[in-house]
């Protein structure tokens, strides 16, 4: 067990906190956070430290990201030797050999159909690029007059401008003026009036898909180019979908001409127990995004993954004309793709893809005996992921929930807060025993705080 921290690390440490000033932290209080930081300093497996060498807990994989737990040697090694290798390597007209082979691996793990891959840095970059081609495809087609993008409410697309136009979480676009025009929103899916306390899929609501029908009947069809959903919406405080609602969605997509695009940023990479949500569910989309998991969060890298027929229709031009006028200086960047080949063993060699399966019941199991603990009003769960839901506090949403999870960093256990919901989602290498201190832990915190 790593107590103390090596000295280089802590006096690096020790000469950052003396001057916080200049970070400008993301999606952060910044003020809050500076007059009481919370630092990590070290991670491997389960386990981070904190500089003063107190272990944490993982119990969100980082930020949703480290499926197969930290510092794990394959991808360590993959990212050491590539960047002695070759550091970088133009996407742009040029390739190396590496992108290619990842990609090839890659559609190995889709859904049929899947089968070819555009490279990104980010969930963000992956859901704006996936939009485009979205636009392009129609546009391609002769349907250029399809132009209108879907979202639904609570969805959370990162935070580029198509993400937050296509989202739907308030505090992230109020303050960003008009963003893309021709957007229009669905409704979510949550409702504790009759879903509360469902396990896996709720039983109610599958009937939300048809508020797609709506759109369709007051923009119609042939405005509205994409529809893009989480399948599991993560950030927004884990909102599962109705049993019957995905099915109905890619129904009514069909029947209209409609893209459906699958944000897979954070069920991508084994969260529910299969590679995809979309395998999960039995539901194909035409156009997926992913990030996250597919590097296991050691190097950024994201992608979207497109039907073969979405691709096919850019390829109509003269053979020496760019089809799409998109990409980034970082696509296929050599130490992103060394790190999701090292990912990809790992997984494979582990069964991590569907591991989370197995541990699916246990974690179930123990989340829903968080039931009649104070200020409980929901628990959902699926795969690995898990949400608790807590009454707010008259006059101060949020608040419950940020004094849970800071009460449970203090006692050794790192968990994510949106809103009033606690959310889990922890590495896909979770043993039982750890389920057990995560949820004794949060357990805890709850009864402590109440
Ligand atoms: C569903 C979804 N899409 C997109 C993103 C954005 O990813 P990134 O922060 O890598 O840009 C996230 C991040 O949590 C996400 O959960």
């Amino acid at each position: 067990m790593y107590t103390e921290l090596d000295p280089k690390i802590a006096s690096h440490v020790a000469a950052s906190v003396g001057s916080m000033d200049a970070y400008w932290m993301p999606f952060t209080a910044n003020r809050q956070f500076k007059k009481a930081p919370r630092l990590l300093a070290k991670a491997k497996g389960m386990l981070y430290w904190t500089p003063e060498g107190r272990e944490i807990l993982d119990g969100v994989a980082g930020l949703w990201c480290v499926n197969a737990g930290h510092a794990r040697p394959r991808i360590v090694k993959a990212i050491a030797q590539q960047a002695e290798e070759m550091d970088y390597a133009p996407p742009f007209q040029m390739g190396h050999p590496k992108a290619f082979e990842l990609a090839e691996r890659l559609v190995q793990l889709t859904p049929p159909g899947l089968s070819k891959v555009f490279y990104t840095n980010s969930g963000s970059e992956s859901v704006d690029t996936a939009l485009k081609m979205a636009l392009a495809y129609h546009r391609a087609r002769g349907e250029g007059h399809r132009t209108r993008l879907i979202g639904r409410e609570r969805g959370y697309h990162g935070v580029n401008f198509g993400g937050i136009s296509v989202g739907g979480m308030v505090a992230n676009r109020k303050m960003f003026g008009t963003m893309l025009g021709g957007v229009d929103h669905i409704r979510h899916t949550h409702d504790l009036s009759k879903n509360a306390f469902s396990r896996g899929q709720p039983a109610h609501g599958a009937e939300l898909a048809d508020d797609l029908e709506r759109l369709v009947a007051l923009h119609d069809a042939s405005t509205i180019a994409a529809v893009i959903v989480e399948p599991v919406a993560g950030s927004t405080g884990v909102l599962i979908p109705p049993k019957g609602y995905l099915e109905r969605l890619r129904a009514i997509c069909d029947k209209h001409g409609i893209l459906l695009i699958f944000d897979e940023v954070i069920t991508g990479f084994g969260r529910l127990g299969s590679p995809f949500a979309a395998q999960h569910f039995g539901v194909t989309p035409d156009l997926m995004t992913v990030a996250k998991g597919i590097s296991n969060g050691c190097v950024p890298m994201g992608a979207v993954f497109a039907k073969q027929s979405i691709h096919d229709a850019f390829m109509n031009g003269p053979e020496n004309a760019i089809e799409f006028f998109h990409g980034y200086t970082y696509s296929a960047h050599p130490l992103a793709v060394a790190a999701s080949m090292g990912t990809l063993d790992t997984y494979a060699e582990e069964g991590l893809l569907t591991r989370g399966a197995e541990m699916a019941p246990y974690f179930e199991n123990a989340l829903h005996s968080l039931k009649d603990h104070p200020h409980v009003i929901d628990v959902r769960n699926i795969g690995l992921v898990g949400g608790i839901e807590l009454q707010p506090i008259p006059g101060s949403p949020g608040k419950r929930a940020f004094d849970t999870f800071l009460e449970c960093w203090n006692q050794g256990i790192l968990v994510r807060f949106t809103g009033d919901t606690i959310a889990l989602s922890p590495p896909l290498i979770i043993e039982k025993a750890h389920v057990d201190r995560l949820v004794g832990t949060l357990g805890a915190a709850l009864k402590k705080l109440a």
